[in-house]
């Protein structure tokens, strides 16, 4: 483990990239790639470039679940903080956490002087976060967690208060659902009598809305996608060219999900250097890189009950496009 901490410093931020069991970029790509259905987890993407294209992503026209979600935080920041009467928010995926501030907004204004455990698999993001917000929140404890949700969560600090794991952005659609409800379980493992999860859910809708939010017009989701293949490149020493490929995005309607693709133009073979192997992709051949599940309350209800979680409040946006889900453990 890396560790920056001095005892006093509202700062502390640890690095647990190296660590860990489970499958790293190498391995996901030796395993994916080999398949005859190509296909890369999309938490690859994230490299400091993916991290920025998604920031402008959320700020796209057709883009809709980040206001949405804002919108709905707008509304409730206060109410979440007084039930759960939060002392520590753990934010899984916390990215540039734009909309978490409206939530530390609240819990500041309750004086309550509180701890922030951002983690991120992208280190710029977890180091630029902690900077600014032990700047915009005096007072307030910062320990940046640099990892990977699905390898590193044991590796979280100990809880030092009434703990509000925050999940936002509609990200537990990125696991299919077997995988989902196993990992709301080991969330619901980070949880004690009294702390909660508040985890945002995108919610089935029109299908053209849910497509055009996943092919812009601009193509910057495009760019995000085709970033796989950079990072691909500099990480592995692989040669693809990222113009070989096309830009993907439909809805599967009986999965109620969203998958991004990338299509070959042509028939070629790219070598992965760094694992001295050759992918072949014929011409039209799509690699899957993203599933993005959509919900309706009935289904997270289901999955989170399965993961030893109870509903505890359903807060939508007034257009109903996205929902907020507060919940608790069932045995608590
Ligand atoms: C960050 C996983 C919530 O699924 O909507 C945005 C990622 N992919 N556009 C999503 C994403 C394409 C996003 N999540």
């Amino acid at each position: 483990m890396d560790s920056t901490a001095s005892p006093d410093a509202p700062i502390r931020i640890e690095s647990f990239l190296g660590e860990g069991k489970g499958r790293s970029l190498a391995e996901d790509v030796r395993e994916g790639l080999t398949r005859s259905f190509k296909e890369l987890p999309p938490k690859h993407f994230y490299d400091t470039r993916g991290a920025e294209l998604f920031e402008r992503i959320c700020e796209l026209p057709e883009y809709y679940p980040t206001r949405a979600e804002r919108a709905i935080l707008d509304e409730f920041a206060g109410e979440l903080v007084a039930i759960t009467g939060a002392e520590e928010v753990v934010e899984l995926g916390a990215g540039a956490a734009t909309k978490t501030r409206v939530l530390l907004d609240a819990l500041h204004a309750t004086g309550v002087p509180a701890r922030y455990v951002p983690m991120d698999v992208t280190e710029s993001m977890v180091r630029e976060l902690a900077t600014e917000l032990t700047e915009t929140y005096p007072g307030m404890q910062v320990h940046g967690v640099i990892g990977d949700f699905e390898r590193h969560l044991e590796y979280l600090p100990p809880s030092e208060g009434k703990r509000l794991v925050v999940f936002l952005g509609g990200t537990i659609g990125n696991f299919a659902p077997a995988p989902r409800r196993e990992f709301l379980g080991k969330i619901a493992g980070l949880l004690q009598s009294g702390d909660h999860l508040l985890m945002g859910v995108d919610l089935v809708k029109d299908p053209e809305v849910l497509r055009a939010a996943y092919d812009d017009a601009q193509g910057v989701t495009a760019e995000f996608n085709r970033n796989l293949l950079h990072v691909l490149n500099r990480e592995l020493d692989a040669d693809f060219d990222p113009s070989d490929f096309d830009h993907v995005a439909v809805f599967d309607a009986e999965q109620e999900w969203i998958e991004m693709r990338l299509r070959s133009r042509r028939a070629h073979t790219v070598t992965v250097g760094a694992l001295g192997m050759g992918v072949h992709f014929g011409a039209g051949e799509e690699m899957r890189t993203e599933i993005s599940a959509k919900f309706t309350q009935a289904r997270v209800t289901a999955d989170l009950a399965a993961s030893g979680l109870d509903l505890v409040r359903w807060l939508t946006d007034p257009e109903d496009r996205f929902a907020l889900t507060l919940s608790r453990r069932s045995d608590a």
